[in-house]
């Protein structure tokens, strides 16, 4: 086959690659006039649907009696579990998620039936009125009591390098404690939303705000009894998904199609936001433990970590997030000998899912804590501890579960970071401050991230494309990834303009559909660009060579000498409009519509050796966080963050710089207020944005510095560019560095405070009163 070589390096004025393009609906965003599931208009026979949930967290449902529902204004018809055609769970990867409650209730708010009605307002009244007895029974609902009734909901899995025992019994300093690491909610601004519209016979077309549209497209095959090929999934953008529409958008989309069929009508189901709130699952709260051993001037030589995480009620996908907390408790450094062991803990709650990190930054937080702790211990400075910790030469390069690091850039960007941020000056300063600030502390940390890219789900690492030039020379682009706001459309868009040489306005993504590239992967792991880049890219170059070589033929020169440039395909003297080969192209029969395809090399895990190349690459990054906290109040201020962050080389740098922004934001948030809460019957009481904080923009820093770290990827990436949408989320870990940091000097930095996540104000508080009352105590 004749293959043209990309060559990103070529001069073409034109080109929107590299270039902080504007993302591709931002006029139409604020405009208000992009369209979300709820905006698309809906035929006039459309009906609503809603859900009726269980009041207890577990027990067995013995009466239910739907008369109240059926009997309410504007209801067209009710269904239970008993109702649904084909199967009946819609686990993604293991089975354990009902659709609807069958005896056994595993939450407090899981839906029991659901409704349909004239009216969205109607439907949800309706959804009250149901009469039902469950027979309650223990409930488990802490760490504490799933690991003591060794409640799980998958086994547990280990690794580690070495003899950990040995080392910790050998090292000549040793110590360990406890982190709880709380959840978090999603808060995607537009909520859950599916619309299902029937089609001929059993064919169903259905609309949802999914980052997976092949698992919608699967389940509600699935669950209606049909065969795939009967299922169309569209997905034009999210309002957000952060994870929580990776596996639990599908739900919706099944209930409205099992009523769409049931009806023959169009169904549209959209949560409201309580709802929401109560029935999807949230970032895993963690209850993690380590040990460590180290010498006495801070050098790791060994530890032994645990990380728990509360999966609730099902496996969803808490066996891979697991995982990955796993792969990220030694963030970016050497440990020594190391084991490292992860349980999935099951406890009556809504099952909790993806959120940006994956179970990475519960697991990564623990590496930062094991830094502070070794400073306080040994009396050194944070930063140094963390730098002489680092992956290196000397200090090995090989992680605990087995991979070597091939582009180890953490020391050089640590270092231009310390110095662009001056550190070692501010340090200086806020010691002199805090001498004289009897009530007022400040805090300083750096910390860096080392993130792995790919999906540690092997096959998953796999996209397709497919690719339609037009007569007149305009493109449609189509990939397996979805766009929640991220970029990716915008990144797609570029590559595609750059590899034809013509102007973005040239491109246009449209939405994400199964029936256009199939069984495609969940836009998630941030490898959205990584994967659909690569395979338009891979599109664009089977075009390219059927053109280049029509261009050849008709002008006598080599192939391989022929450019896609400024709007023109060049060869020596001879040029030629794009729009006008193409029309040459069509007259001469050459098919102008191709597919592209795409799959990661190098990576593989040997679980049960629990060792191997899980990630193509690392993506890192570092930040510096000041922080002032009031010790009368615990409350207390971000007042400045710089980051240096490594995107390989950009695709698109305002892009870019807007994901590590809101990352850190979204991260900080999880960090500082975002604190969810269940009451003793396992409801989440935290339901809604009156008992539930996010940062809003009065929480931004005033100094909020961000650069890019400008080196390409070592590996062979799109254009060697690297992964951005959740790496940033973990540079926020030194906000809540810093604020131990202002906290610890109240004791001379003699002793590492204890605060959980997230650090609110209260937890400050009590951790401010235990270190100086101890203070007092031992004065
Ligand atoms: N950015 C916005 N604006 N909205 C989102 O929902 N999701 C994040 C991140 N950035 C998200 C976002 C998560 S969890 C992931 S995995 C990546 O985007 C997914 O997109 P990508 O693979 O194209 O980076
Ligand atoms: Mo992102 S948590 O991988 O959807």
């Amino acid at each position: 086959m004749r293959k043209l070589i990309e060559q990103p390096q070529r001069q073409d004025n034109e080109s929107p690659l590299l270039k902080p393009t504007k993302h591709e609906s931002a006029i139409r965003q604020v405009m208000g006039s992009a369209r979300y599931v709820d905006d698309i208009p809906v035929p006039a026979d459309i009906a609503y649907a809603c859900v009726g949930v269980t009041d207890v967290a577990s027990g067995t449902l013995t009466s239910l009696d739907l008369t109240n529902v059926k009997q309410a204004p504007g209801v067209i018809d009710v269904i239970t579990v008993a109702d649904i055609p084909g199967h009946t769970d819609i686990g993604p990867v293991f089975e354990g998620d009902p659709i609807l409650v069958d005896s056994e209730v595993k939450f407090h708010g899981q839906p029991l039936f659901a409704v349909l009605a004239a009216t969205e307002e109607q439907a949800r009244v309706a959804a009250t009125l149901a009469t039902f007895t469950i027979q309650p029974s223990a409930a488990i609902l802490t760490a504490e009591d799933a690991l003591s009734a060794n409640s799980t909901v998958r086994p547990q899995h280990q690794f580690g390098q070495g003899d950990a025992e040995q080392a910790l019994q050998q090292a000549p300093l040793t110590a360990e404690g406890t982190l709880s690491v709380g959840g978090q909610e999603h808060l995607y601004l537009e909520g859950q939303a599916s619309l299902a519209l029937p089609e001929e016979d059993d064919r169903v077309m259905i609309y949802t705000s999914s980052q997976h549209p092949s698992e919608v497209q699967k389940l509600v095959a699935e669950v209606l009894g049909v065969k795939l090929h009967k299922v169309t999934v569209d997905m034009r953008r999210m309002g957000g998904g952060f994870g929580g529409k990776e596996s639990q958008a599908a739900q919706w989309a099944c209930l409205a199609a099992v009523f769409a069929m049931r009806q023959r009508r169009a169904v549209k189901m959209r949560l409201p936001r309580m709802l929401d709130m109560q029935v999807t699952g949230k970032r895993h709260p963690f209850e993690n433990t380590f040990k460590i051993g180290f010498d006495n001037d801070g050098n790791m030589l060994g530890a032994d970590i645990t990380v728990n995480g509360i999966c609730g009620h099902s496996p969803d996908l808490s066996d891979a997030i697991v995982d990955r907390a796993m792969f990220h408790v030694d963030n970016a450094y050497q440990l020594g000998a190391t084991a490292i062991t992860g349980n999935r803990l099951k406890t009556h709650m809504v099952s909790h899912t993806a959120f940006r990190g994956f179970g990475g930054p519960q697991g990564m937080i623990m590496a930062e804590l094991m830094m502070d702790v070794v400073a306080r211990q040994t009396g050194l400075d944070p930063l140094t501890v963390r730098m002489q910790n680092l992956y290196s030469e000397s200090k090995g390069l090989t992680t605990p579960y087995g991979m070597t690091l091939e582009q180890n850039i953490l020391p050089a960007l640590m270092t231009q970071l310390t110095e662009s941020s001056q550190y070692w000056q501010r340090r200086e300063k806020i010691t002199a401050f805090n001498q004289q600030s009897p009530i007022i502390k400040k805090g300083l940390a750096l910390t860096p991230v080392k993130f792995g890219i790919s999906f540690t789900a092997k096959h998953l690492n796999q996209a397709g494309a497919l690719i339609h030039i037009y007569t007149d020379g305009s493109i449609q682009v189509n990939h397996g990834g979805t766009e929640m706001g991220q970029g990716l459309h915008t990144k797609i868009g570029q590559i595609v303009a750059h590899e034809f040489g013509v102007e973005l306005d040239n491109i246009e993504v449209t939405a994400t559909r199964t029936d256009k590239v199939p069984n495609t992967s969940p836009t998630a792991a941030s490898s959205g660009t990584d994967l659909n880049g690569k395979a338009a890219q891979n599109a664009c170059l089977t075009l390219k060579s059927r053109l280049a070589a029509l261009f050849a033929d008709t002008h006598g020169v080599a192939e391989e000498d022929v450019v896609f440039a400024n709007g023109y395909v060049t060869a020596g003297a001879h040029n030629i409009a794009f729009a006008e080969l193409i029309q040459q192209a069509y007259m001469a029969r050459i098919s102008l519509s191709a597919t592209g395809y795409y799959r990661t090399p190098k990576i593989y895990y040997d679980r049960e050796q629990g060792t191997g190349r899980p990630f193509f690459y690392f993506a890192n990054g570092a930040a510096v966080s000041e922080v002032s906290v009031d010790t009368l109040t615990g409350e207390y201020t971000v007042d400045a963050v710089d980051i240096l962050h490594d995107v390989g080389t950009s695709l698109n740098p305002a892009i870019d710089r807007g994901q590590i922004e809101g990352g850190f934001i979204q991260g900080m948030g999880w960090l500082t207020t975002e604190d969810l809460r269940w009451n003793q019957d396992g409801k989440l009481i935290s339901n809604n944005l009156a008992t539930y904080k996010i940062p809003a923009v009065g929480d931004t820093p005033q100094h909020f510095n961000v650069s890019l770290f400008d080196r390409p990827n070592a590996e062979d990436s799109i254009y060697h560019s690297k992964a951005v949408g959740e790496p940033p989320f973990m540079l926020a870990i030194s906000v809540w560095c810093a604020i131990k940091d202002a906290v610890a000097s109240l004791a001379d930095y003699q002793k590492d405070p204890d605060i959980a996540v997230p650090a609110t104000p209260e937890r400050v508080l009590s951790a401010i009163t235990a270190l100086t009352e101890n203070n007092d105590a031992s004065a």
